[in-house]
């Protein structure tokens, strides 16, 4: 197919203040082909933001009358919703595409659609690059699929990458994918307006915007008033949420929109992700000391130890403004967790400043971390100025270290753990064992015990009595407790 038949659907932009009702999107149950439904199966890469969109997407297609499918080889439109943020999570979706390739000799009519920061980085150049796909669907176009999908069972390509500086889908409804009916994703902001010199995100999701909050309360209520009892608010940067009202221009930061979520429900618990370091404010954790509901824990990415590779990564902090920002955390909320991201082997990182980064993990002691080799991505800053020259074979021996490191101080932390009573929302059953229970306490330390009871959704105490450097193994207390202050 001729890229020149490329069909770009141009949406009129839509205004956040324009939405009147946050109602879910009703999902009708006739479909709208004739004959029977269309099915789609969709597979997500890459964060919890994606997930979420993916939710997003379900709801889209499901409002048009299109029925999910698990199994992609009874699906009518096949769709990848992908990850540009290092180079071997855009390898595995290429990998999959080739495995699609069977599925489409077998039914010649299945539609293959690439959505998400791969579809965003590299829009049409995906069609030629790859024959088997019909459809690229940036972040913000996810309402226009249901026409960009008739366009391509007409035969055409179709493509839509248009960035939004308004789209926050604060209208619709997500269909909760493989959900545990206990802990769910609420988006509360979309794009980033950071330059973090070695990162995608800002090229794949566009400028910051917030979603206005009395569509996020909404939904934390629905979502606790049908039975979930955790709620992740998840953004790039949560910390710079700010909502103003179009009408009144009464501003609502991060901090005020934590307290109004927290007081939904005192036995709906919250977390939030991501915070840079730069932006959470003592508000942010005056407002967490106020509520027992909203989790210990803050998600707080360094990437690096060292002020020279933070300069050169453009994050705005150095290391003793990090360390400071870690004691104030702790000043105000002792028990607080501190999970981190963190990236080797950046552009020229030395020895000393590979220490840097270890030293800065035995002073925080991290609960939990997420280690990268640096993957270089075309068109940052870092990709176009600094030379990708730390070595593979160092890259990998540094990611080693970090690792182990993280694993020792992980055991620790949950050696630390054992003898105490925990606060643990029930999950669901082990991965181990369907006669165990697993749940998190407010830390988001696993916990995993045995259980005859259906616990799923409760909170009970647990209390810990071994553990490895990922779980804690404990004793079900005998009385399930009845708040999270008990
Ligand atoms: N908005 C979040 C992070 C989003 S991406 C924040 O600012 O913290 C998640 C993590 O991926 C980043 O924190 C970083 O550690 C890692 N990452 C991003 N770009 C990367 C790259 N080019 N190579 C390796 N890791 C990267
Ligand atoms: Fe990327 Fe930095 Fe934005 Fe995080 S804050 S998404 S690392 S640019
Ligand atoms: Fe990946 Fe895009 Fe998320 S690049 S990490 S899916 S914002």
């Amino acid at each position: 197919m001729a890229v020149s038949a490329i069909f770009a659907a141009v949406m009129s932009s839509v205004s956040d203040s324009a939405f009147t009702s946050y109602e879910p999107t009703v999902a009708p149950v006739a479909a709208t082909h004739i004959g029977s439904p269309r099915r789609f199966f969709i597979e997500t890469y890459g964060c919890q933001m994606n997930f979420n969109d993916s939710e997003i997407i379900a709801s889209v297609l499901s409002a048009e009358g299109f029925q999910l499918t698990t199994d992609c080889q009874q699906a009518d439109v096949v769709l990848l919703n992908t990850c540009s943020i290092r180079e071997n999570a855009e390898q595995r979706v290429r990998a999959r595409l080739s495995e699609f390739q069977s599925l489409k000799r077998h039914n010649p009519g299945v539609l293959v659609g690439i959505l998400g920061c791969m579809a965003e980085r590299l829009k049409a150049k995906l069609l030629e690059e790859e024959h088997i796909v019909d459809l690229v669907v940036g972040p913000d176009a996810y309402r226009s699929l249901p026409q960009l999908i008739a366009r391509a069972e007409s035969g055409q390509k179709a493509v839509n990458v248009l960035l939004s500086r308004e789209e926050t889908y604060a209208d619709i409804s997500p269909v909760r994918l493989a959900s545990n009916g206990v802990t769910a994703f609420i988006s509360i902001m979309r794009g980033c307006n950071n330059m973090c010199s070695f990162c995608v995100v800002p090229f794949t999701r566009g400028r910051e915007r917030s979603r206005p909050p009395a569509s996020i309360l909404s939904e934390a209520r629905q979502l606790f008033d049908s039975g979930y009892r955790e709620v992740t608010l998840l953004g790039q940067n949560v910390d710079s949420y700010r909502w103003e009202d179009p009408a009144t221009h009464a501003v609502v930061t991060f901090a005020q929109l934590l307290d109004q979520v927290a007081s939904v429900h005192s036995e709906l618990r919250i977390r939030f992700s991501t915070s840079h370091p730069k932006d959470i404010t003592d508000d942010v954790l005056s407002v967490m000391a106020d509520h027992p509901n909203i989790c210990r824990n803050i998600h707080l990415p360094v990437q690096s130890g060292s002020s020279a590779v933070l300069q050169r990564m453009f994050r705005t902090y150095d290391a003793d403004w990090y360390r400071r920002k870690v004691d104030r955390i702790r000043e105000y909320l002792p028990d607080c967790a501190i999970s981190t991201d963190i990236i080797v082997g950046f552009c020229g990182e030395t020895e000393d400043d590979h220490r840097q980064t270890l030293e800065m993990m035995d002073y925080v002691r991290y609960h939990q971390a997420f280690m990268f080799r640096y993957s270089e991505r075309p068109g940052t800053y870092a990709a176009r100025h600094f030379p990708d020259d730390v070595p593979d074979a160092v890259k990998s021996r540094r990611l080693q270290e970090v690792i182990q490191l993280q694993n020792a101080h992980q055991l620790q932390r949950n050696r630390e753990q054992i003898g105490k009573i925990h606060h643990v929302l029930v999950e669901g059953p082990s991965r181990r064992s369907p006669q165990q229970l697993a749940g998190r306490n407010s830390q988001n330390q696993m916990i995993v015990f045995d259980a005859r009871q259906a616990l799923k959704g409760r909170y009970v105490q647990v209390k810990a009595v071994s553990c490895t450097s990922a779980t804690l193994i404990g004793t079900l207390c005998p009385e399930p407790t009845k708040h999270l202050n008990d």
